[in-house]
């Protein structure tokens, strides 16, 4: 059967939680990659990344596979291939699968249902970024458990891919999600198709009752309207300080991080219970655990 990973809704709930406890198991050194046919996986990322383009990279390799990068300015999409003519291109070459990120939502499952080969999405727009969530799960499992928690994920909502898939994620697992984001940062009736029993809430303070904060990045590529304002009224209002954390709930952010806009210096630098390198780390282990359930 050809896999995909091209939203969390591609995944089963015991899918899910086999790739986090493959992770968990990688991160501890308590799981040998298995020995499988070397594959080539190309790498294609059309909008820029470090943390995710890396990672793959490196859990390809660590499990002895090919990988090739591919991105937008190296590509012949920059002297004008048609994006089509570019995946059919790729795709006669016969890859054993493709990782994508790309601007276009929607792009990694078309190209599975065009082409029948093995897709992970690696952020669509401000679709999904099912990989991240993922990754996310494993650091929160290896932290709490199967315990319900309580997770506030704070910021621009309406632009984030990761808050498309972490809601879905999570809705799955039954924590309980506060969202706490201003209006313009909010697309709530898509919001309440995934999940009606979500929190909302319009400031940072009182969040006595988070077991963990997750900030996210302002999208500032993908508003086109009242940019700066909309910029500054966040900052003023939302940037998190040490203020917020007087009860010391776990903090995560996805990086890349726009300081001082969604988390102060002082938090960043010193917060001691901040998950955010942590996430990096385990965005490796993670991103194994999924090659791993591609092949
Ligand atoms: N979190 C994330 O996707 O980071 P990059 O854009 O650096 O890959």
């Amino acid at each position: 059967m050809i896999k995909k990973i091209t939203s969390i809704d591609d995944l089963s709930i015991k899918e899910i939680n086999k790739i986090a406890d493959d992770a968990i198991k990688f991160s501890l050194n308590k799981k040998k990659t298995k020995k499988s046919k070397v594959r080539n996986i190309f790498n294609l990322f059309l909008e820029p990344s470090t943390r995710t383009t890396v990672s793959f990279e490196l859990a390809a390799k660590k499990i002895g596979h090919n990988i090739i990068n591919i991105n937008f300015d190296k590509s012949s999409l920059s002297k004008g291939e048609t994006f089509k003519d570019t995946m059919a291109t790729l795709v006669s070459m016969n890859p054993d699968a493709l990782i994508i990120r790309d601007q276009s939502e929607f792009s990694p499952r078309d190209i599975y249902n065009n082409h029948k080969i093995s897709v992970i999405n690696a952020g669509d727009g401000k679709n999904e970024h099912p990989t991240q969530s993922l990754l996310d799960y494993a650091i929160l499992k290896k932290k709490f458990g199967n315990k319900k928690i309580t997770i506030g994920i704070c910021g621009d909502i309406k632009h984030s891919r990761v808050a498309h898939s972490n809601i879905k994620l999570f809705t799955k697992l039954n924590y309980n999600i506060e969202i706490i984001a201003p209006n313009y940062f909010l697309d709530k009736n898509n919001l309440l198709k995934i999940n009606k029993n979500i929190k909302y809430r319009n400031s940072l303070n009182n969040i006595d009752n988070l077991d963990v904060i997750m900030m996210l990045r302002i999208q500032k590529e993908r508003i086109n309207k009242n940019l700066k304002s909309s910029v500054a009224s966040f900052k003023n209002k939302y940037c998190l300080n040490m203020k917020h954390l007087k009860s010391k709930p776990f903090l995560m952010h996805p990086g890349p991080v726009n300081r001082n806009i969604e988390i102060s210096d002082d938090v960043l630098d010193t917060y001691k219970r901040s998950l955010i390198l942590d996430q990096v780390e385990m965005g490796v282990y993670t991103r194994m655990a999924c090659l791993e359930y591609l092949f």
